[in-house]
């Protein structure tokens, strides 16, 4: 009986040690198998599989792994690390392919969810963050405009300084032109720059302005792998002032009293006059009860 007691503290026992040993190996180096690691990605790269890569990420892992190279990822433990980062990225195509197929912890195994051709697609991805990441972006972006009143003509400029402070005109970049409305941004034309950095754009003259026939324009250049959001604003009298109607002046539903639709005048005096009719009968008629006294009925 006590021997019995004693095998039973001893299997406790293991289980237990097993547990935090295993609990333990999840802060320790994920090893994968070396015949594993040497494994070579069997999808060749394009730009479609990144995009596929790209679009299986957000769908499956972004919610865990985050936004990459934001270092957004959830608060888990071990936590899921950055896929841009050195940690993942120092690794190779083998490795990072066995660790999403088996999983671990709280990875979860893909090997059943995402087919091997994804899961490799998935990898191109990765790599091409690595690039993404290593690509200086121009400083001191500016936009410079002239103005032509006579044909509310605007003529801009992109240029930029590379890290040796040289100044580049920027090819090929996309930008915005909007006004300002009374409920957000109206967007009037996306241009691209040409080979020097230079577009414009045509105004046409009967834009709605302000009050003072001002227009608020706004230029944006939309960010891209060389370079960040910049954006400039100007006002121009380019506009026509919009003429404002006064509507209390016009028979309509919301307008004042005295000049509401004749129509709904005729039906809400016959509908009062109709019900006071309604009511003044009935009294009548009990009157005319009340006299006869009953006599006739
Ligand atoms: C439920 C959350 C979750 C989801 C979803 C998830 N992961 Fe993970 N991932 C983790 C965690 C947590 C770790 C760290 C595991 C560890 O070290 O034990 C991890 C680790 C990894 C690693 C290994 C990193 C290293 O340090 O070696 C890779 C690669 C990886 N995940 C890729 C992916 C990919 C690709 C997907 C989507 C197909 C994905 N993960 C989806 C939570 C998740």
């Amino acid at each position: 009986m006590k021997k019995n007691n004693i095998n039973i503290f001893l299997i406790i026992l293991i289980i237990l040690i097993f547990f935090s040993f295993s609990g333990y190996s999840q802060n320790t180096n994920w090893e994968v198998p070396s015949d594993k690691k040497t494994v070579k990605n069997s999808v060749l790269t394009s730009k479609n599989v990144v995009e596929k890569g790209k679009s299986l990420y957000e769908k499956n892992c972004q919610s865990c792994h985050g936004i990459p190279l934001k270092n957004n990822g959830i608060s888990l433990f071990p936590p899921p690390p950055d896929v841009g980062s050195q940690k993942v990225l120092s690794q190779s195509d083998g490795e990072l392919f066995y660790k999403i197929s088996v999983g671990r912890g709280s990875m979860p195994s893909f090997q059943n969810v995402i087919s091997d051709e994804g899961r490799w697609s998935i990898i191109h991805f990765f790599r091409q963050l690595s690039q993404k990441k290593n690509v200086q972006k121009l400083k001191n972006i500016k936009i410079t405009y002239f103005c032509v009143d006579s044909s509310q003509r605007i003529n801009v400029e992109v240029f930029g300084e590379n890290e040796k402070n040289e100044k580049l005109f920027i090819s090929d970049a996309e930008m915005d032109f909007l006004i300002k409305r009374n409920f957000g941004l109206l967007l009037l034309r996306s241009e691209k720059t040409d080979f020097q950095g230079k577009t414009s754009i045509l105004f046409s003259q009967n834009l709605p302005a302000d009050s003072l026939g001002n227009l608020e324009i706004i230029i944006s250049l939309k960010e891209d792998s060389r370079f960040d959001k910049v954006e400039v604003k100007l006002t121009k009298k380019w506009g026509i002032i919009p003429k404002t109607m006064n509507f209390n002046e016009i028979r309509a539903l919301w307008s004042l009293r005295a000049r509401s639709p004749f129509w709904l005048i005729f039906s809400y005096f016959g509908v009062v006059f109709g019900v006071w009719f309604g009511i003044f009968y009935v009294l009548f008629l009990l009157l005319k009860i009340y006299k006869s006294g009953g006599k006739n009925l």
